[in-house]
């Protein structure tokens, strides 16, 4: 994982075939996907279940890339070495998951991960300040956790660029997670986001026997983005 502020496309397994995440994942990234995102829920943290480790692990023969774990779970240490184990390339806790969201920083580092911080709609960009020297991503939410699907927020849309300013010129991704669309990318794109989560907007209209789909959602995201960065 070589650091650049190009655009990334990471489409949201969330929206995949539950049953065939295997082929999803491939069919993804033979239309050019760039990272695969993850999503990680445990019916606590946030209102809906997905799975754990095990899936982790079964899916990461399928990747070729860079596997994105998105952690919506409460508490996140306990699991760190198994997602690490898992073959995760990045793992994201949220900073509302638990009172030592510095040490579950180390954590993540110290399982030879490279460590994302994810931080919910309500939170402000200045709980950033002290932990911006322990992160390699910030995922910044742009819908509340739980569930694919959802209205883009646009009040984040400020954040965004606070943050971006904030991060300056440290080698840290900006994460959009929530919402993205064809329509919405170039707001973040412009102001200095870099991946791009998207899970319908990625998802919609194709499937594992017709993925073509696939890859014209994926391209129009990422050239609507790339224009405005
Ligand atoms: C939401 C997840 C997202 C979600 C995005 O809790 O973290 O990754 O799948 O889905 P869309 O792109 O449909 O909003
Ligand atoms: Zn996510």
């Amino acid at each position: 994982m070589t650091f650049s502020r190009s655009i990334k496309i990471a489409p949201s397994i969330l929206s995949a075939d539950f049953a065939n995440f295997g082929a999803e994942c491939q069919a993804i990234e033979a239309q050019g996907a760039d990272w695969v995102h993850v999503d990680v829920m445990d019916g606590h943290f946030v209102p809906n279940i997905t799975f754990g480790p095990a899936t982790c692990a079964a899916i990461r023969p399928h990747i070729k890339g860079v596997m994105d774990v998105h952690l919506m779970i409460a508490p996140v240490d306990p699991y760190i070495e198994a997602f690490a184990k898992a073959g995760a390339d990045v793992i994201s806790a949220h900073l509302e998951a638990g009172p030592h969201i510095h040490r579950t920083l180390q954590a993540i580092r110290g399982a030879g991960v490279k460590a994302g911080l994810a931080i919910n709609p309500g939170t402000p960009v200045e709980a950033l300040e002290y932990l911006l020297d322990m992160v390699d991503l910030v995922c910044v939410m742009t819908v509340n956790p739980g569930f694919g699907g959802q209205k883009f927020i646009h009040s984040q849309i400020a954040k965004v660029a606070k943050l971006h300013a904030m991060i300056g010129d440290r080698p840290i991704h900006i994460e959009i997670d929530g919402g993205v669309t064809v329509e919405t990318a170039p707001l973040v794109a412009a102001a200095g986001a870099d991946v791009l989560v998207a899970g319908s907007a990625v998802f919609k209209g194709g499937s594992v026997g017709n993925p073509a789909p696939y890859g014209a959602n994926i391209r129009a995201i990422r050239e609507a983005a790339q224009a405005a960065q």
